[in-house]
């Protein structure tokens, strides 16, 4: 990927057709790292071709995984059997947050695990406290080294974990770690994501004792050895979103397929709140053409199944062509809504209280203006306020994007944007 690459948009296209949705990024990492803790190969279909999962595989193959990855066909086949390395380097660890999950894996497998401090998204400061806990509940000495974080233990055994705060991949992590720990391992207050439940369906067909997945309370028995199998990635309700958000905001009429529209129920509650029109199916959500003003809303996200965050600055940009004044409250991530400024650049109102909230003065027309993605999320925000731009907008650091959604350029141009990725400069 170049990471000198752009996105040029010119805004204002009427948009119409169909539009797939892709596996979960945040289900393919986990499915990933769960691969590690099973005894034969697993193959994973419907894999997103995003640079997360890039960034995965190469971290992985570097413990000496068996990766074949087919990227046409979205299938990934792990051999985790001739893994012959227990450090994650610095390099890795910082390429992607979710290398944290993995300490878990190589405990299982070498009673040792080296990490570097991980990298991820620039949304706020991120800790990684809950993870150092759960692995020494699990039985493993830490130490520390500069910023290297070593782990050594003899025999994994089941634990108790309260979580202070929700935390996703905290909960997928011991999830997967406590499958193969001796013993019973009880959570309580873990998160509740789609992500979650699939997780742990997974790992019960190969072979884990895993109930209560998808409430706040889960007990695992673990066992001593995992078979592997085929397992399908479910949908990104978050990429869902945001082509339901873009139909809303372009007044379009957007078929969006291959979807759980169950797990996007709250933003469709939002959307509808909101004044937006669209028909919900099955498997796909389509968007109506509509007159009308949208309304201003107050939104504060929520771990599932509320106000997703990942949506928070895709659903803000689509506040500003609101009626009145909308509240947004990020409750989750203390970095997540410095892109209001850029939005600001554009043409919009928005008075950031503080780094958890921000008030949307709204409706004002946006102007195409240059800039710089900030993170993935707020990445594909600016990709949608371009999309409504007067004029041209210039995106940099695309790569942020690409982390998370394939071939944005080429799949929103078959709905007619007029989107190109400039790779020349
Ligand atoms: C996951 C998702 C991300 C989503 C987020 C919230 C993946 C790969 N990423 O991120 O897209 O936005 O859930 O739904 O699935 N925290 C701590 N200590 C820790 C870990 C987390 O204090 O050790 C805090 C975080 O700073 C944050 C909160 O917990 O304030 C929730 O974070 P968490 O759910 O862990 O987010 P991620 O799992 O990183």
């Amino acid at each position: 990927m170049n990471s000198m690459a752009y996105f040029r948009i010119k805004g204002q296209q009427k948009l119409s057709g169909e539009i797939s949705v892709t596996g979960a990024k945040n289900a393919a990492l986990k499915f990933i790292a769960a691969a590690l803790i099973c005894d034969e190969p697993v193959t994973l279909t419907n894999m997103p071709n995003i640079e997360d999962v890039r960034r995965m595989l190469k971290l992985i193959a570097t413990l000496g995984a068996e990766v074949t990855h087919d990227v046409d066909a979205h299938t990934v086949t792990i051999d985790p059997r001739p893994m012959s390395n227990f450090e994650i380097t610095e390099d890795m660890a910082k390429s992607i947050r979710a290398s944290i999950m993995l300490v878990g894996p190589l405990l299982v497998r070498f009673g040792k695990a080296c990490i570097g401090y991980p990298g991820g998204c620039v949304i706020g400061r991120r800790p990684i406290d809950l993870y150092l806990k759960g692995y020494q509940r699990f039985g493993a000495e830490m130490k520390i080294m500069g910023d290297t974080f070593e782990f050594v233990s003899s025999n994994l055994h089941g634990m108790k974990f309260v979580f202070p705060i929700v935390s996703v991949v905290a909960t997928e992590t011991f999830l997967i770690t406590a499958s193969r720990a001796e013993g019973i391992t009880i959570l309580k207050n873990a998160a509740v994501e789609p992500e979650i439940i699939a997780l742990a369906e997974f790992l019960n067909a190969c072979g884990a004792k895993i109930t209560g997945a998808g409430t706040p309370t889960i007990t695992i028995e673990g066992v001593k050895a995992l078979r592997g199998g085929t397992v399908a990635i479910i949908p990104d309700r978050i990429e869902a979103g945001t082509f339901v958000i873009l139909g809303a905001l372009t007044r379009s009429q957007i078929r969006v397929t291959n979807c759980i529209p169950e797990h996007l129920e709250n933003i469709l509650l939002h959307l509808e709140m909101i004044g937006a029109s669209f028909e919900v199916g099955d498997t796909w959500i389509e968007t109506k053409s509509y007159d009308h003003n949208l309304r201003a809303l107050n939104i504060k996200t929520h771990e599932y199944p509320g106000f997703v965050t990942d949506l928070q600055a895709p659903f803000t940009v689509l506040l500003t062509q609101a009626v009145g004044s909308s509240l947004v409250h990020e409750t989750i991530f203390e970095g997540r809504m410095f892109y209001t400024d850029l939005l600001n650049r554009m043409g919009a109102e928005i008075i950031l209280c503080d780094p958890h909230r921000a008030i949307v003065e709204g409706p004002h027309e946006l102007m195409g203006r240059k800039l710089e993605s900030p993170d993935i999320r707020a990445g594909i925000a600016m990709v949608l306020a371009g999309l409504i731009a007067h004029g041209e907008t210039i995106i940099g650091n695309i790569e942020q994007i690409d982390r998370g959604y394939e071939q944005i350029d080429t799949r929103l141009r078959a709905l007619g944007a007029d989107i190109i990725r400039v790779t020349d400069i």
